[in-house]
């Protein structure tokens, strides 16, 4: 069938490590997700990388007394080796600033810039902002810090006495820095004055009507969390957005304007097409021509799918489209059109995204504790280079998919991670992977042997295994990941409650044809659920295929209820599969050293 997709996962900033909530909110689900397509023989490209530019960055090398070039680097090689331990594959992992893609990354941004600045969707204006005296500059978003001046949906005061210059944590409300009470520079300490400069404001409620149309044709299936926030965001109305900064690190403001000169490109506004730069990056390495990277952006055939955190959303959902329509539209079309979005423009303009898929935060709950935020500050967090130092990354892929926050939050807790281990990963499907491996071996010199004389038992295991498949892919293609994997697992219940049955273990004492029929069955089971399991826990997949004895090329969604014939001489025993673990082992506190 050949689809062809783009999929991404959001670019994580440059400055920490990451934790298991980072992985259960984008990554995991979109490795799933371009696993599947792989196996289905999709043509997929896997982009991600890191979002080197912005304040976030800044700030983060003044602690660490180094330059934003420098910490940038060191994150995104530590991200990547990460992502790598967990066999979360991209088909390139940028960054946003990183040497090899900065040329282009901010050639494309400052062309989607000046696209969107011809079409006439930016108003210039000068403002009065916060500014540093001491150290004699502008203070953007998280470059100040103040009390919150918002109130609880109860009525009393947020008061939050740190809440940051574009967002207050505690109450969640974004924050005008002008009102922010008793304000601190970041980077001095000082209380700041107000200065005029200038912007270039996107004027996202001009898009109003085109993106609410565009969800009512696109976003059906998509999930709840995703729609209703954008559509609610959509009615309450969606304010202008400042998309140029008073910086020096980032993207320059492409502008033949002197205001223009030393500001750069709004973060939010270069890191989704980061994306695109990387693609093109991939496109330059493995077709030798970067502009390819149209093929894929530019192409109404391609299907663009973004996984993220439920933070992320707005920037995805609402802003990045009415980017994409900004590139397609001049601000009279878009009066013209007004609520009548009826699709992209064709081949050759910036395609919309087919789905935007969000998960929930992750909470963590450790033991003996209630269950609480993940925070990098307060230390409570699974770090993932911690969790690889001492364990294998299918665990984690199973906890996380199986527990995943897909509709609303969930937490990683310890006790509830070493018992799904024990009982679901080992004692489900481990064991049934094992349990007739020294049959196979004793009494049938690993060959699959005939299925002689197979009965309902049989047939109807077979039968309903056989439908697995489609059934799974249906619940991926939905980005139903949790109840795809339950899917699995429930048939894995069922080869045991089979196996149980037949009880070869003792038939192999008297009637081999009936125990020679029971091991063709079961091969049969594993060689389907098998392929199933790839996406989901790679590692494990890949000790079963090599114990099967079957290609790469045979390990495929298409080929995974053909059976092997029998005679079929099957690999060696499968390592140990999954470990047991004990909640005594289990000292990942989040304390651990940066
Ligand atoms: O929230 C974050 O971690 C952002 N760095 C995500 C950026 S996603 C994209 F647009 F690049
Ligand atoms: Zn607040």
């Amino acid at each position: 069938m050949n689809r062809k997709y783009i999929v991404t996962a959001a670019l994580p900033y440059s400055n920490g490590r990451l934790h298991v909530g980072h992985i259960a909110g984008a990554y995991l689900p979109a490795d799933i997700f371009v696993r599947y397509l792989r196996s289905n023989g999709d043509d997929v490209r896997f982009i991600c990388g890191s979002d080197d530019n912005g304040v976030a960055i800044e700030i983060s090398s003044r602690k660490e007394n180094t330059t934003p070039a420098e910490l940038s680097a060191r994150y995104n090689a530590r991200q990547a080796a990460d992502f790598a331990g967990l066999g979360i594959r991209f088909d390139i992992y940028g960054g946003t600033h990183q040497p090899a893609f900065v040329e282009t990354h901010n050639r494309i941004s400052q062309d989607f810039f000046k696209t969107i600045h011809a079409n006439g969707h930016f108003v210039k204006r000068t403002t009065e902002q916060l500014y540093d005296g001491q150290a004699q500059q502008f203070l953007p978003d998280r470059f100040v810090t103040g009390r919150c001046y918002h109130k609880l949906p109860d009525g009393t005061p947020c008061n939050n006495p740190s809440a940051l210059g574009d967002q207050c944590e505690q109450c969640g409300n974004s924050i005008d820095a002008l009102k922010l009470i008793d304000p601190v520079s970041v980077i001095t300490g000082t209380r700041p004055e107000t200065r005029t400069t200038t912007h270039w404001y996107l004027q996202l409620d001009k898009f109003q009507g085109m993106l609410a149309d565009w969800f009512s044709l696109t976003s059906l299936d998509w999930r709840p969390i995703v729609t209703n926030f954008s559509l609610g965001s959509i009615k309450t109305g969606l304010p202008e957005r400042a998309m140029t900064r008073d910086l020096t690190w980032g993207v320059p403001v492409p502008l033949d304007d002197p205001d223009a000169a030393g500001k750069v490109l709004y973060v939010w506004f270069d890191a989704p097409i980061g994306y695109v730069s990387f693609t093109a990056e991939l496109c330059r390495q493995r077709d030798g021509d970067a502009e390819k990277y149209r093929d894929w952006w530019q192409n109404p055939d391609c299907k663009i799918v973004h996984f993220i955190g439920e933070d992320n959303i707005v920037f995805h959902a609402l802003i990045w489209p009415a980017m994409l329509m900004g590139t397609q539209f001049t601000t009279e079309e878009v009066q013209k059109r007004g609520s009548a979005y009826t699709g992209p423009k064709g081949a050759g303009y910036y395609q919309l995204p087919y789905n935007v898929v969000a998960n929930a935060f992750l909470n963590i709950k450790f033991p003996g504790k209630e269950e609480e935020k993940i925070s990098k500050s307060r230390g409570t967090a699974v770090w993932i280079e911690d969790y690889l130092r001492e364990f294998d990354p299918d665990p984690l892929r199973y906890y996380l998919t199986i527990n995943a926050p897909e509709s609303q939050r969930t937490s990683w807790s310890f006790d509830d991670f070493v018992e799904r281990n024990n009982s679901e990963l080992i004692a489900t499907l481990g064991n049934f992977v094992n349990r007739w491996q020294k049959i196979v071996t004793d009494d049938f010199a690993r060959k699959v042997p005939a299925s002689t004389n197979p009965e309902s038992l049989e047939t109807d295991l077979l039968a309903r295994i056989a439908k697995i498949p489609a059934d799974v892919a249906t619940d991926i293609e939905s980005a139903r990941f949790k109840s795809a994997l339950g899917r699995i697992m429930e048939a894995f219940r069922e080869c045991n409650r089979y196996i149980d049955t037949r009880a070869p273990w003792t038939s192999r004492k008297t009637d081999m044809a009936r125990t020679a029929t029971t091991i063709h069955t079961c091969i049969q089971a594993v060689r389907t659920l098998g392929v199933l399991l790839d996406p989901f826990l790679p590692f494990a997949a890949e000790k079963i295929r090599a114990s099967l004895g079957v290609s790469q090329d045979e390990w495929k969604w298409s080929r995974a209820t053909q059976p092997l014939p029998e005679g079929h001489a099957l690999g060696p025993i499968p390592e140990v599969l999954f470990k047991k673990l004990d909640p005594k082992d289990f000292a990942l506190t989040g304390a651990s050293p940066k």
